[in-house]
């Protein structure tokens, strides 16, 4: 039988110390790993939650005993895999090298390291021979890294498109489903553990750019800048708009979308109407779903709980055995360079929210600047209630045109002086 993996741990949050349960709470991987040594970065602060946490079982003297704050003296340890689970770009970028370049495989759940790092991480673990997983940085314990890298190596991928936010996916399946506030949602969302402290890169959509960059990556097999993914997040959508998303048979995500076109790959992060049929629309709560189309393999769906301590150690365990097993796992970097197209040159529907002064020529001034962006409308839908600046609210719903003509439609249109809002705008994809 093969000898057990030595194991240090970097961290012990969230997800690390549900990892480090699992590492010595289950009797199974006892046979298959050993955790040797554990950084923090305050050894008294983990004492502490250490011993006031039950579900160590009878481990927590042993555990503690493992705990340093020294990096120089962590990495004397004499590891097989570095488990990284701090998070950001600094110190875990420095932690991550420094594994590879002394030989020890790498597993880590940090996505804005991979995405900011994807191509020269990947390389350092190629020539030092070591494997660098990381399952967990998109969708948590979601396997869609390793279908990637794996089972569908085979195939040409067109588009991978996801919701990948579990945080957004909470906060907007719960206004539509309770009509609850985006507020009071996000704070429930903090409570069960899944949106972070600082939730701005959950609501901001850097979570889900983050996320989309490392699955194009991969599956395009080449580093997507992150400033080749255009990002808007959710903070701007308001129950009104819900509202009227639902009286159209729409449901409002948050969608992060990577495809080639003709060789020219173009991503994006933004809030989008989804037809209430479409199977994306039903993925609620922290759920994550994810839509992978390739030549061979049509279009995969892979849906599961994507935010959360437990899921997230599901996939770090994952990528363990993986190394345990010698599986592959491994991203391939293609010869040539990426090819990118701006993402305002996709063409898309699109749901506008105007607050309106109520009086006559006001629709022919807004279908004049449309006609003149070449737009063409689908849909009209005023509302009568006048809101508290006295102006109703117009709903418009186009078809497709590049999505740069539409902006350039906004900008003129809020500049009239009958438009009493910052315009609300959502792509629609059906
Ligand atoms: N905060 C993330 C989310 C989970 O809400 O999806 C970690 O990636």
């Amino acid at each position: 039988m093969q000898n057990n993996l030595q194991i240090g741990l970097i961290g012990l949050g969230n997800v690390g110390l549900q990892v480090a349960k699992e590492l010595v709470n289950n009797k199974d991987l006892e046979n298959h790993f050993s955790l040797k040594s554990i950084l923090v970065r305050n050894v008294n602060k983990y004492n502490k939650i250490i011993d006031n946490d039950p579900e160590f079982l009878g481990n927590s003297s042993m555990i503690k005993n493992l705990l340093t704050e020294n990096p120089k003296d962590f990495f004397k340890g004499n590891f097989d895999v570095v488990v990284e689970l701090i998070g950001g770009l600094n110190p875990a970028k420095e932690y991550v090298k420094t594994a590879l370049l002394e030989k020890k495989h790498v597993v880590t759940a940090n996505k804005e390291l991979i995405a900011n790092h994807f191509s020269e991480l990947i390389k350092i673990a190629k020539s030092n021979k070591m494997k660098l997983r990381f399952e967990g940085s998109v969708g948590a314990g979601i396997p869609v890294i390793e279908v990637l890298t794996d089972m569908l190596k085979q195939n040409s991928i067109s588009r991978i498109t996801g919701i990948i936010n579990g945080t957004s996916n909470y906060i907007l399946s719960s206004m539509f489903d309770y009509s609850a506030d985006f507020s009071k949602v996000l704070l429930e969302a903090q409570k069960l553990g899944f949106a972070e402290s600082d939730p701005t890169d959950d609501i901001d959509g850097h979570d889900a750019k983050y996320k989309i960059d490392i699955l194009g990556s991969i599956a395009f097999g080449g580093e997507i800048p992150l400033n080749n993914v255009s990002v808007k997040g959710i903070r701007d959508i308001s129950l009104k708009d819900i509202s009227h998303a639902k009286n159209f048979g729409y449901t409002i995500k948050l969608l992060a979308i990577t495809e080639r076109n003709a060789n020219l790959i173009s991503s994006r992060v933004s809030p989008a109407l989804i037809p209430l049929s479409h199977p994306l629309a039903n993925v609620n709560e922290n759920y994550n779903a994810i839509e992978i189309v390739g030549n061979l393999v049509g279009n995969l769906w892979i849906q599961g709980e994507g935010a959360g301590k437990k899921s997230t150690a599901s996939a770090i365990l994952g990528d363990l055995m993986g190394i345990y097993n010698s599986s592959s796992g491994d991203v391939e970097l293609s010869e040539g360079s990426l090819d990118f197209i701006d993402d305002l040159e996709i063409k898309s529907k699109n749901y506008l929210r105007l607050s309106v002064s109520d009086e006559f020529g006001v629709l022919a001034k807004i279908a004049g600047i449309f006609s003149n962006n070449k737009i063409s409308i689908a849909s009209v839908m005023q509302n009568d209630p006048k809101d508290l600046t006295g102006g109703v609210d117009l709903v418009i719903m186009t078809h497709a045109s590049p999505e740069k003509y539409f902006i350039k439609a906004i900008e003129q249109i809020e500049s009239l002086s009958i438009v009493r809002n910052k315009p609300i705008s959502i792509r629609i994809h059906e």
